[in-house]
């Protein structure tokens, strides 16, 4: 079971404002400032370098994967976090491309987050510009796994649509195949059941400021399966995923595991933020959550469908085939979005034409998403976001 209305409690929410963009910042634990607070105060200030034995904060990384672990289905010891998702999805890759090395085909989607991608391409340019990153409609992506393909990397919830990937059925053919599977699950983890062990993913990466609630610039996560695990060698031979890195030897050893994912120095002060929001989902089963989130994301699309024409729902009407977050087009889906969020409704806005909203179940219910329909609507029967103020384009979208 889960206590909606206590995960509610739990997250501070500025009075009067909808926030539908957990999906790309969660909001801030309530727990999180006295949590950060003590680690300053008692840990940094008191211990001073000393913290990193006494305070256990080395193991951090290690412990808090295995936190994460929990919501993956993770076998223990077999997560670790540290660094950003780009980065993560970098030694994936690497490690995926040895496991297969006659293979020259890397397959995504155009879907995928462009980070994903790019971080593809400098991989391919590095070593030598004999690979070829292969890219094709989401809904291609399963037709298109071949005996060429060395390594699927999928992101599973689309974060412009919302659109769903089985994994379960892409593993299947692509190891079928003879490929390696990565999955991204930036937009899954926290937001519905994830099983990377029963699912056979062989590597699997993931970012905990979305859903996960645990701080803008919060670390990322890597799983990699007892398969390979102590076979991979890693392209980023950093310190810290040494086998004894504080024999400071010349040579690089990898650490035995998952430890050797590890690069350098963990932000210990993130990680701090990171367990207090992990308490939180200590309370949730994510089954509870799923069902929860798809009644909601159901009732966004209803409601904006029936309250506001002119917008085109961009998600899978299907329940199985969308994640927890609802998306609409528009031409003028810019400018409508900030004149949303000026009135007191936060979602944000992905180009070409995405109007995009996280339904997050831990703190949003009925009634935000019914209110912040009838705010969007008012903007669109009114043409408020017609004001050379919303037309203005930000950094930051
Ligand atoms: C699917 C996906 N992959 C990669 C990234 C990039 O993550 P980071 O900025 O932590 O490197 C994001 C960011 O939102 C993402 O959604």
């Amino acid at each position: 079971m889960t206590d909606f209305a206590w995960t509610r409690d739990q997250f501070h929410i500025p009075l009067g404002l909808i926030y539908l963009d957990g999906n790309s910042l969660g909001p801030m634990p309530k727990a999180t400032p006295a949590r950060l607070e003590r680690m300053m105060t008692e840990e940094w200030g008191e211990r001073l370098i000393t913290g990193w034995n006494a305070c256990g904060w080395m193991q951090m990384p290690r412990r808090l994967g295995d936190r994460l672990g929990r919501l993956i289905g993770a076998e223990e010891g077999h997560v670790v976090v540290g660094d950003t998702l780009s980065i993560k999805v970098f030694q994936a890759l690497s490690a995926a491309l040895q496991v297969v090395p006659e293979r020259r085909v890397i397959l995504s989607d155009r879907g995928n987050f462009p980070s994903d991608l790019y971080m593809a391409e400098g991989l391919i340019h590095m070593l030598g510009d004999r690979h070829e990153l292969r890219l094709v409609a989401p809904h291609e992506l399963e037709d298109a796994i071949t005996e060429e393909v060395g390594v699927l990397l999928v992101t599973e919830v689309d974060y412009r649509t919302g659109r769903r990937h089985d994994l379960k059925a892409l593993t299947r053919k692509a190891h079928d195949m003879g490929a390696m599977v990565i999955w991204d699950l930036a937009h899954s983890v926290g937001a519905l059941p994830v099983h990377v062990a029963a699912g056979g993913a062989d590597f699997a990466v993931g970012c905990t400021y979305k859903y996960i609630n645990a701080g803008p610039g919060a670390p990322a996560f890597i799983y990699v399966s007892p398969e390979h695990v102590d076979h991979v060698e890693p392209a980023l031979c950093g310190w810290l995923g040494h086998d004894k890195p504080f024999s400071f030897e010349p040579g690089y050893r990898p650490a035995e595991g998952i430890e050797r994912m590890r690069v350098g120095t963990p932000p210990v002060l993130q990680m701090a933020a990171l367990d207090a929001a992990l308490d939180v989902w200590d309370k949730v089963d994510m089954g509870r959550l799923r069902k929860r989130s798809l009644e909601l994301t159901g009732l966004m699309i209803e409601e904006i469908e029936m309250n506001c024409p002119g917008l085109k729902l961009a998600t899978p009407r299907e329940n199985e085939a969308r994640g927890s977050q609802v998306s609409f087009r528009s031409e003028h889906g810019y400018a409508i979005m900030q004149a949303l969020i000026d009135l007191g409704v936060i979602g944000d806005f992905r180009a070409p034409d995405i109007l995009r909203f996280g339904i997050t179940p831990l703190y949003i219910g009925e009634t935000e998403i019914k209110e912040a329909v009838e705010v969007l609507a008012r903007i669109l029967r009114g043409a408020l976001w017609d004001h050379p103020k919303y037309h203005r384009r930000k950094p930051v979208t």
